[in-house]
């Protein structure tokens, strides 16, 4: 019933992407590409095509969508207001992985925003992403691509094992760059910002364009109620527990021996999920090797496939490699917290 496509060229595929275009258009759903992680597309203005978002990834009702757009001209679909604070941040990090809040039109059904007066707006950095969704036409309901409370998928092969009979069609635009979900903001009255999920912009590029960053302080503690709704599910679960571990090479490496020794006492199988000079001290089966060290880029990018390595092959513990909180870390440590249950040990 599925049908994958895979999409080499932008002009040559054109039928393809229009195909798809139509499909939206017509209340079904089509799994698209972008720089973060694949999105499961439907109209963001059709209230039953995004019910049939949540029934396809089993998803709790209350949790608003993210709705995409090919340019920034078409915010107006959406949104009723675009406050200067948000002009600022679409001209410098849009197309890009930044989700933006804003007041929602009253033509967004509450199918799509949960009810909420809101809705979240991005324009992906993906040529695949940006001609499906101009041939759509219409603002384009784009949660990740997994079944609830799994890691998102950044392959089609990914989206495939979770999707294959739920969706109508999927664009295979090969791996997503980045790997991490987009960072999404709520524009304050002052020229500030919120970040309410950590993501592929950073506090620091923020920074730059805004006069202050503040985080949802239920992001920082853990406590009280998640502003994005989508923040307080479990999520990102790999099948086996998992540890995290964040330090210098040598001081994991020491800390991981001693959690390994403990867990091969008590007759358990052991993943790894470390950087290449980790992984050295130790046995290479039921291994997976995210990049070297200090390479932030490569931990984002292959987190997701990195858990998805263990649920087909199984183990009973997940002992993983993890970085500090600065940069891209913010956003891949607060995945990282969620698929360990917050079993992180920081040396
Ligand atoms: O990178 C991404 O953003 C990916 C790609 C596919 O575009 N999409 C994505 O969507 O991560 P999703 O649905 O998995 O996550 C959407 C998050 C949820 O945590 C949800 O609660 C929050 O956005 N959200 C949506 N609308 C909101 C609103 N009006 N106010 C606050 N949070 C909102
Ligand atoms: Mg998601």
């Amino acid at each position: 019933r599925t049908n994958l496509v895979h999409i080499t060229d932008i002009e040559k595929d054109a039928a393809v992407l229009r195909e798809a275009g139509r499909i939206i258009r017509c209340g079904g759903l089509v799994v698209f590409p972008t720089e973060t992680v694949y999105g499961i597309g439907a109209n963001g203005l059709d209230a039953d095509a995004c019910r049939s978002i949540y029934t396809a990834k089993g998803r709790p009702s209350d949790n608003p969508l993210i709705l995409t757009v090919p340019d920034k001209q078409s915010v107006l679909q959406a949104a009723a207001v675009i406050t200067a604070t948000a002009q600022k941040l679409m001209d410098r990090f849009w197309p890009g992985p930044l989700t933006i809040i804003f007041p929602r039109q009253k033509t967004v059904p509450d199918a799509a925003t949960g009810g909420l007066d809101t809705v979240a707006l991005r324009c992906p950095d993906h040529a695949v992403a940006r001609a499906f969704l101009q041939y759509a036409g219409v603002p384009v309901a784009g949660p990740s691509a997994n079944l609830s409370t799994r890691p998102s998928p950044t392959t089609a092969a990914e989206v495939l094992h979770d999707m294959d009979g739920r969706v109508d069609m999927i664009l295979d635009g090969g791996p997503c760059h980045i790997g991490v979900e987009s960072t999404i903001v709520e524009c304050n009255n002052d020229d500030t910002v919120t970040i309410l999920r950590p993501g592929g912009v950073t506090v620091d590029m923020l920074q730059e364009v805004v006069g202050h960053v503040r985080i949802d302080t239920s992001l920082v503690t853990g406590k009280g109620v998640p502003k994005a709704p989508g923040m307080k599910y479990r999520h990102y679960a790999p099948a086996a527990p998992m540890m995290a571990v964040v330090g210098t090479v040598s001081a994991v490496t020491d800390k991981l021996q001693e959690l390994y020794a403990a867990a091969v006492g008590e007759g358990k199988t052991v993943g790894f999920l470390v950087s290449r000079e980790v992984g050295l001290h130790f046995p290479q089966e039921n291994m997976y090797i995210w990049g070297s060290h200090n390479d932030k880029a490569a931990l984002a990018s292959q987190l997701y496939t990195g858990l998805l390595f263990f649920d087909s092959d199984p183990v009973d513990l997940i002992l993983a490699e993890g970085t500090d909180d600065s940069g891209l870390g913010m956003a891949i440590m607060n995945r990282m917290k969620k698929a360990a249950g917050g079993q992180v040990i920081l040396l």
